[in-house]
């Protein structure tokens, strides 16, 4: 009997191939952790004392509007669990409009504060409710009429799963919160999605969200998986966080990144964004290409 082309390539038939381009963007030191987090005006921000960990850093959350600003058609931003508003300030400091959302009041309150002290408040509409009701309300009234938002950010609560060894993306925040279904709500309402996850993510997973994306949209098929864009952000020798960038902005964005020489397979390695990265620097490349094998999100 002939060997079936599992056997041969040691894969699952069920799997599916993509292409991956990893770029790692180094952030300057900050004076101070306060001044890391938000910059300037870190004495006139608000927070609960609980949510610093979960703040996004302001030179990577600069590094994400540029993005925004420079590769995603349409000013109009939509932000989602958006926390004390480290991204939304962002982003509304760069000229943007956004809508942000999150479920805790304390945070929203804390978020119209800090785009008040940084005299963006105009340019940000803020609602607090759950993020799943909140899009359902939007998709009803914007899908009829192919309303779109310009860029989807989303940076959904890590919670305790962040300390395994490869971070699950269908068991995020308490555990119950899958970031295949939030980006899934959100598809149809823009074609740039920008999603920020830890630095232990498995790269075949970073793949398999776009991939789920794209499937939603309808443009996908077994033969081409659009290539989704990985950002990760190093301080030092560390690690800091990463980013996702799935279709439109991750297609313009990588039209101006000079592809490297050679695509290193990954099919058969585990590896998470973290290893990608360390093993690229280590050759001496902040910008690196994969083949990743995964299952699709089913
Ligand atoms: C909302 O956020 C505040 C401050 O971060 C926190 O103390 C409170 O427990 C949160 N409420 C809920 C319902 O999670």
């Amino acid at each position: 009997m002939p060997a079936m082309p599992e056997e041969i390539f040691g894969l699952d038939a069920a799997l599916l191939m993509g292409l991956v381009t990893i770029i790692v963007t180094e952030c300057p030191r900050a004076a101070t952790a306060s001044q890391w987090l938000w910059g300037g005006l870190w004495k006139s921000v608000k927070y609960a004392a609980h949510m610093r960990k979960s703040i996004t850093p302001r030179s990577i959350a600069d590094t994400i509007t540029a993005a925004i600003t420079m590769y995603a058609a349409g000013s109009i931003v939509l932000d989602a669990f958006s926390g004390v508003g480290g991204q939304s300030v962002s982003l509304a400091v760069a000229g943007l409009t956004v809508f942000a959302c999150d479920i805790n009041q304390t945070n929203v309150d804390h978020t119209m504060h800090n785009a008040r002290v940084h005299g963006v408040a105009e340019r940000l509409r803020m609602v607090c409710g759950d993020y799943f009701a909140r899009i359902a309300g939007l998709a009803a009234k914007w899908i009829p009429i192919g309303r779109k938002f310009g860029a989807i950010h989303v940076d959904m609560p890590w919670g305790k799963a962040y300390e395994e060894e490869i971070y699950p993306l269908h068991r995020m925040g308490d555990g119950t919160l899958s970031a295949y279904d939030v980006l899934e709500a959100v598809a149809p309402l823009s074609d740039s999605f920008v999603f920020k996850c830890p630095r232990n993510v498995a790269i075949r997973d970073a793949v398999k969200l776009a991939y789920h994306v794209q499937s939603i949209k309808g443009g996908a098929s077994t033969h081409t998986v659009a290539m989704p864009l990985v950002e990760v952000f190093v301080s030092g020798d560390k690690t800091v966080m990463a980013v996702i960038y799935i279709g439109d902005i991750a297609a313009k964005r990588l039209e101006d990144i000079a592809p490297p020489a050679r695509v290193v397979d990954l099919t058969h390695k585990r590896w998470t964004i973290e290893q990608c990265a360390k093993s690229m620097l280590s050759r001496g490349k902040r910008v690196g290409c994969a083949n990743v094998a995964f299952a699709p999100f089913a």
